[in-house]
């Protein structure tokens, strides 16, 4: 292998169908065809239309990174796709297309974990990772606190969410206030634009019994009750609903608690790196708060750019260099796509 292996990255496990091209750590291309204003109208991702449109997208999005990274497709040195977690059918439709080009070019496959990509992603714009890390992803859907020893080999999954995504919250409350899907965006313009925080929203698992169980965990789900709540009130009242307003009430509260976990996380561990990753690591109040709250501890924080932070190809290419780099085995041919693979399987 030579010293910066080209490697292809294909992400298909949500409405994302990205391709991206990784030469060692530098980002060649990062091509991203997205289905999300199909899924706009259900206010969430629609599984079989997201499959089709991958099967779609797939070959003109592969054609279009070659071309803008002025890339031969059979100079790739080995082929990286997600093989999960995620949507059991967009996944296939990733899996099959890497198989059916690692075949064709006679390279090595990797099947690779998605969260682990995310993890590597921020390799393209900060270098090399610091291991060991402390790694909060969140998005639509997952949100996670890992210890990354090794993100080719030793990531700990610390904590998740018990019930909804924290992107999914993002996405829930702002239909409750009639804002477009994905809601996250609309909703951070909206606070930031309110400006301050003035309705109390509760902290999930913050209180002293529920850190004994689940220091490391997260709760949405009374969150979005009590918006749902207050804003029924307020509607019963015939009082306008203050968009703004509850917004930023709302995102601080998942921020708060969000950057305390991430904090406590480090610190517990003695770890003083601390990467955001997922869609809503573009939340601009979550990347001032967590970078507020680590500062004080002596903790550095690592966010990508928000088009690397949301699903693309290029952190599935940047886990298949380091995998390459690293020696790592590529995976079987007869490789499955698995919805619920573990975080503490990196490459299938
Ligand atoms: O990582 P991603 O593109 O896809 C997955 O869900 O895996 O994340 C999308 C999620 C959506 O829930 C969206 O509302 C949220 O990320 N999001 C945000 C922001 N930008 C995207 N949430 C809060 N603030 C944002 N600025
Ligand atoms: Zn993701």
């Amino acid at each position: 292998m030579p010293d910066e292996p080209l490697v292809l990255g294909i992400e298909t496990s949500c409405d994302e169908t990205g391709v991206g091209l990784v030469a060692g750590t530098r980002l060649l291309v990062d091509a991203v065809a997205s289905s999300v204003d199909e899924h706009a109208r259900f206010g969430g991702v629609v599984p079989e239309v997201a499959s089709r449109a991958h099967l779609e997208a797939m070959v003109p999005t592969l054609q279009r990174a070659c071309r803008e990274a002025g890339v031969a497709i059979a100079d790739v040195d080995a082929v990286a796709v997600t093989a999960g977690p995620g949507l059991t059918g967009a996944l296939l439709v990733g899996v099959a297309s890497a198989k059916a080009l690692a075949v064709s070019l006679g390279k090595p496959l990797y099947g690779v974990n998605h969260l682990a990509a995310h993890v590597s992603v921020d390799q393209l714009e900060h270098g090399r990772l610091p291991e060991p890390c402390i790694a909060l992803l969140v998005s639509g859907g997952h949100s996670s606190l890992l210890e990354v020893a090794d993100v080719t080999s030793g990531v700990e999954p610390l904590g998740s969410t018990i019930d909804d995504a924290a992107g999914e919250a993002f996405d829930k409350v702002a239909r409750l206030l009639g804002l477009p899907f994905p809601g996250g965006p609309y909703i951070d313009r909206a606070a930031r634009e309110y400006g301050e925080v003035t309705i109390d929203f509760p902290r999930g698992l913050t209180s002293g019994r529920d850190l004994q169980r689940h220091r490391f965990d997260f709760s949405f789900s009374g969150l979005k009750t009590a918006v749902a709540r207050w804003v029924e009130a307020r509607e019963r009242s015939g009082e306008p609903v203050p968009v703004g307003e509850v917004a930023a009430s709302f995102q601080e509260a998942v921020c708060d608690v969000l950057t305390q976990k991430a904090v406590d996380a480090c610190r517990s561990r003695g770890v003083s790196d601390l990467l955001l990753g997922g869609g809503v690591a573009a939340n601009s109040r979550l990347r001032a708060l967590a970078e507020e709250r680590a500062d004080r501890h002596g903790i550095r924080v690592r966010v990508p750019r928000p088009g690397l932070c949301t699903d693309n190809g290029a952190m599935v290419a940047a886990l298949g260099a380091e995998l390459v780099r690293r020696g790592r085995p590529a995976s079987a041919l007869d490789l499955p796509a698995d919805s619920s693979m573990p975080v503490t399987t990196i490459v299938a």
